[in-house]
C-alpha cells in the first residue's frame, strides 16, 4: 500500500476512529451545535474520514467542502452515504499552492486530520493566520507525536523510531515537515492567535490480533528508516523479521502517539 492510498486509508479508518479523542470532538459539537446549517471545509480529506467521524453529530443541514489533491480519493469521498440534508462539495486543489481558494466564503469550522505533520512551519503559519483573519473555528484531529511503543521490546526499536521520526521531517510537498513537533506547534500558534484550545490524546492501540495494520505500519517504517540511511538493510530485514514473527505469533501490541485539538476564536459566538 502506498502512502495514502484509499486501501491503506480504509484499513485505518476503524483504529483512526477509535482514537479521536471524545473530549475534543465534543468540544466541536457543542460549538456548532446551534447552528440551523453548518459549513465545513474539511482540507486533506482522504476518502472522507472525518465527515464520516463528525457529520452524525452536527447539525442536519450540513454542507462539507472536502478538499484534497488526489482525485481518487475525492471521488471516493463524494460518494460517502450520508442524509439528504447533508451535502458535499467535492473540491480538488493543492493545498501548499492553494490554501487560500480552499477557505474562500462563509464558513463555519475548517477540519482536517492526519495532515498537520506532513506539513511545514511556514505553510502551518500559513494556515494559522488565513483561519484566525475570518474567525473560524478549527478541528485538527490525528496528529502524529513521535511516540511509539512496542511490546515486547527489540534492541532495535529505538534506532527505528528515531528513523522515523527524522523521516518524518522530510519534505510531503509542503516544505520540511514538522512531523512529530506538528501539534505542539499548532497548538502554540492557534493559542498565540487569541484562540482557545482544547487538546486531548488520540493514540492508535494496536492490540495483538490487530495483525493486518500492525504488519503495514512496521513495512511502512522499515521502508521510512531505509530512505534516512541511518541503519543497514541488513539491520532494517533483521528488525523487520523479528517484529513480523511476533505479530505472526499473537504477541505483538503498539501505540502510536496522536494528539487532537480544537482550537476556537475567542469572543465569537
Ligand atoms: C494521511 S492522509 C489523511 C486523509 C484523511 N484526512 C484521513 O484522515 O483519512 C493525507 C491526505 O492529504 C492529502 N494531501 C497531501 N498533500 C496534499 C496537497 N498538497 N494538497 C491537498 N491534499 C494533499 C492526501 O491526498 C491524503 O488524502
Amino acid at each position: 500500500m502506498s502512502g495514502f492510498s484509499a486501501d491503506w486509508l480504509a484499513l485505518r479508518e476503524p483504529f483512526d476512529s477509535r482514537a479521536r479523542n471524545a473530549s475534543v470532538r465534543d468540544a466541536v459539537v457543542t460549538r456548532l451545535q446551534s447552528y440551523t446549517s453548518v459549513q465545513i471545509v474539511d482540507l486533506a480529506c482522504g476518502t472522507g474520514s472525518t465527515l464520516r467521524a463528525l457529520s452524525g453529530r452536527l447539525p442536519a443541514r450540513q454542507n462539507w467542502r472536502l478538499v484534497d489533491n488526489d482525485l481518487g480519493l475525492l471521488a471516493r469521498a463524494s460518494a460517502t452515504a450520508r442524509p439528504r440534508d447533508v451535502t458535499v462539495n467535492a473540491t480538488p486543489l493543492d493545498l501548499n499552492r492553494d490554501l487560500e481558494a480552499a477557505l474562500d466564503g462563509p464558513v463555519d469550522l475548517v477540519s482536517t486530520s492526519a495532515l498537520l505533520d506532513l506539513v511545514s512551519e511556514s505553510w502551518l503559519e500559513r494556515l494559522s493566520v488565513e483561519i484566525a483573519a475570518r474567525a473560524i473555528p478549527f478541528y485538527a484531529a490525528l496528529t502524529y507525536d513521535g511516540q511509539i511503543e512496542f511490546s515486547p521490546a527489540d534492541a532495535t526499536d529505538a534506532a527505528i523510531i528515531a528513523a522515523v521520526n527524522s523521516h518524518q521531517r522530510t519534505d510531503k510537498g509542503f516544505g520540511p515537515a514538522l512531523g512529530p513537533s506538528a501539534g505542539t506547534a499548532a497548538i502554540t500558534r492557534f493559542e498565540a492567535l487569541g484562540y482557545s484550545v482544547i487538546q486531548g490524546r488520540s493514540d492508535w492501540e494496536f492490540c495483538p490480533h490487530d495483525q493486518d495494520i500492525q504488519n503495514e505500519v512496521l513495512a511502512g517504517w522499515a521502508s521510512a528508516t531505509r530512505e534516512v540511511d541511518s541503519l543497514t538493510l541488513a539491520e532494517i530485514a533483521g528488525w523487520l523479521t523479528r517484529r513480523r514473527d511476533i505479530v505472526a505469533a499473537g504477541r505483538s501490541t503498539l501505540r502510536v502517539g496522536h494528539v487532537d485539538f480544537f482550537a476556537a476564536p475567542i469572543g465569537t459566538r
